[in-house]
């Protein structure tokens, strides 16, 4: 799918400021090579910039990777799917947040990056756990069917011991892997649920005409008000699973 990139930085901004937490575990190492993986805006890319010699921000969007580029001059950014990576033991980290749970084939990705990974190399990344988003996620589905569309759920949110399994399989040692609630308050009060469904439900909404875009919307917002809203703001149910293992 491509990407929205203006609204992704003006009101889905929290997605990068969360994965912060994430740099944390990047080596104190200044000759490290680190590949961002899913760099989208680049907003980390440019956090990640000072951690290393190298550092590069990938990812399968042109619009994204235009705007990073237009952001972040000065960091190295290619056009580029997760999945055929065109490098081979190049990289000592390979960094990512909130990417793999777009990727249907877990172990074709992990086999990816163990292929770009350097000897003992570091992967350090967070994405959906199961059950992430799963009001939403249903709101928006029931939402849909009300309309005479069927919603085909298409993230992949796999459990901590499902990924774990993958990982050693893919010949990954694994030094942390745990899932966790987080809870995420989203922008602009009332119409924060609205720009979410917008952004990462663009695919699904842009074969229906606009009344009954608007429509979907406004029923997905009714059926999910009990759940995800305080009274103040739309809270979305998110579940992480955050890993950080080595080769
Ligand atoms: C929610 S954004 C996260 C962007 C960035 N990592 C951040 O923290 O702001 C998800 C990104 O994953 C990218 N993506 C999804 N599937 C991909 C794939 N197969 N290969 C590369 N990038 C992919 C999307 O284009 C999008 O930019």
């Amino acid at each position: 799918m491509e990407w929205n990139s203006a609204l992704y930085d003006n009101k889905h901004d929290f997605v990068a400021e969360y994965g912060k937490g994430l740099l944390a575990f990047i080596p104190d190492c200044k000759e490290q090579t680190i590949l961002d993986l899913g760099c989208g805006t680049g907003t980390l890319t440019a956090q990640l910039a000072p951690l290393g010699s190298r550092v590069m921000g990938v990812d399968a969007s042109r619009n994204m990777i235009d705007k990073a580029k237009e952001q972040f001059g000065n960091i190295e950014f290619r056009v580029c799917d997760a999945l055929a990576l065109p490098f081979e033991a190049e990289w000592d980290v390979v960094f990512s947040n909130a990417v793999f749970h777009w990727i249907s084939d877990h172990d074709a990705l992990l086999a990816g990056i163990h292929k770009v990974l350097k000897s003992q190399g570091l992967l350090v990344c967070e994405f959906g756990a199961k059950g992430n988003i799963a009001s939403v996620e249903k709101g928006f589905a029931e939402a849909c069917g009300e309309y005479g569309f069927d919603y085909a759920p298409k993230f992949n949110f796999p459990t901590t011991e499902h990924f774990w399994e993958l990982l050693e399989t893919n010949g990954f040692i694994i030094d942390k892997i745990y899932d966790y609630d987080r809870p995420t308050v989203l922008k602009d009060g009332d119409q924060g649920l609205v720009n979410w469904m917008k952004q990462f439900f663009a695919s699904e909404l842009s074969v229906m005409e606009e009344d009954t875009q608007a429509a979907v919307l406004k029923k997905a917002e009714d059926l999910t008000r009990d759940t995800l809203w305080d009274g103040k703001e739309w809270v979305a149910d998110y579940r992480r699973l955050r890993v950080i293992a080595h080769i």
